[in-house]
């Protein structure tokens, strides 16, 4: 069973100890790189929400959700949903179904609307990160045309 918790003083190093490999690292940020830009979110006004992902009581994966991020090179949209903005299984515990279910309980979070109303949900991947955009797409995610950083843009209404 996949549950999302919270990230504390007795579990980040578990999970700053977490990898993807070598092969994936230029798809995500490592994880406590994204913990550093939770902070710097939250003390600028931003909304992160940072969970650990375990599997039964395994921690096995990362992902870091923000509301109503705006930038000049944001989708137009952005300010009006949630984005998952990283989204990690550590390279020993994929292709076990754990990231599916992850997703799951992602989605689910977001429609409580935790930090406010929202009409959208986005995100981005790499063209070549085909696993992503499969897992993503079944989701239903759909690229919106838009490429930011070299990454596209996937959105879904909520
Ligand atoms: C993308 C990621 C989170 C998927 O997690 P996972 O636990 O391995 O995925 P699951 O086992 O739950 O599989 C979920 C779906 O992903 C896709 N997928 C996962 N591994 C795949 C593979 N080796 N080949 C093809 N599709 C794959 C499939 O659509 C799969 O669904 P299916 O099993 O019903 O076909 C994981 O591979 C990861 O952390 N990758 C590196 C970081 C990354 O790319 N993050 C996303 C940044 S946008």
């Amino acid at each position: 069973m996949i549950t999302l918790r919270k990230i504390t003083l007795d579990n980040r190093r578990d999970i700053f100890n977490l990898s993807v490999t070598e092969e994936q690292r230029r798809f995500v940020a490592s994880n406590l790189s994204s913990v550093a830009s939770s902070y710097v979110l939250a003390t600028n006004g931003g909304h992160p929400y940072p969970f650990a992902i375990y599997a039964h009581e395994d921690p096995v994966g990362f992902v870091l959700i923000t509301y109503q991020i705006t930038s000049y090179d944001l989708p137009s949209f952005s300010e009006d949903g949630y984005c998952i903005l990283r989204l990690m299984i550590d390279h020993r515990y994929q292709n076990q179904g754990y990231g599916r279910e992850a997703m799951h309980q992602i989605m689910e979070f977001i429609r409580t609307f935790p930090a406010g109303p929202a009409r959208f949900c986005w995100l981005t991947y790499k063209q070549d990160n085909v696993n992503a955009k499969k897992l993503y797409e079944s989701f239903g995610f759909r690229d919106n045309g838009e490429v930011i950083h070299d990454e596209y843009v996937a959105v879904i209404e909520l």
